[in-house]
């Protein structure tokens, strides 16, 4: 068994949440995918019906694929469940995301949902953040906000692709990896980054999710509540 076997057994058990006429936010990434394309059959099986707002356009592809009804976020005001992925969790249970370039879409349903299940494989738990950071901001106020993020003690790097076209995200921003080292307060960071004119989204996430699915190289899983 391998973490692909844990989030495969983990999302069978997640998928237990999931109600007749619920709307189900889908998260972006490659633990959401093996939990959308259990998901197509779960609700067949179980003959349920629900609602799917996809996070991105990757999901969506997913969900249409699974013959998954979709509906868009603008017509709808509550999301019941979101399943999501993560790029790293801290000791608060705060969430690092952006990884993919979908943070913005993620952080819209994750602070609407009544109820947010995270999957991760065990190398995604850190005490406190230690990764970069992905913040969407507007292209116009590239070299604005670099020298802002600067000056709070940041060092930004633009997300390239592999042949050396810059990432743009499904909003049409492009994105700013930026590294912060180790990260002891999050939750003033995201503050201090949100202020910044022509910053749209920041990749620390502070809502709490209710449930985190941790994978394990074994196959095996834990549930943390
Ligand atoms: C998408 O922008 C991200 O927030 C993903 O949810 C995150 O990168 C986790 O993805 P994986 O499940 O592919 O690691």
């Amino acid at each position: 068994m391998s973490f692909d076997g844990a989030i495969k057994a983990l999302s069978l058990d997640a998928l237990k949440n999931v109600k007749d006429g619920y709307v189900l936010g889908l998260g972006s990434g490659r633990a959401a995918t093996v939990l959308v394309k259990l998901l197509s059959k779960y609700i067949k099986t179980k003959k349920i019906s629900v609602e799917c707002v996809p996070t991105s356009m990757q999901i969506k592809l997913i969900a249409e694929k699974g013959g998954l009804q979709l509906i868009d976020a603008e017509q709808i005001d509550k999301i019941d469940l979101v399943f999501d992925g993560a790029d790293q969790i801290d000791k608060n249970k705060f969430l690092i995301k952006g990884g993919g370039g979908a943070l913005l879409k993620e952080n819209i349903l994750i602070s609407a949902a009544k109820k947010v299940i995270i999957i991760a494989d065990n190398s995604k738990f850190v005490k406190d953040f230690n990764r970069t950071v992905p913040i969407e901001i507007h292209p116009l106020a590239r070299q604005i906000i670099w020298k802002k993020i600067e000056k709070i003690g940041g060092k930004p790097e633009l997300r390239i692709l592999d042949r050396g076209y810059p990432f743009f995200t499904e909003n049409s921003n492009i994105i700013l990896d930026c590294d912060f080292g180790i990260i002891k307060n999050p939750k003033a960071l995201q503050q201090k980054l949100l202020n910044i004119a022509g910053v749209i989204e920041v990749g620390i996430f502070t809502r709490k999710p209710d449930i985190i699915y941790k994978a394990k190289a074994n196959g095996k899983f834990e549930i943390l509540t």
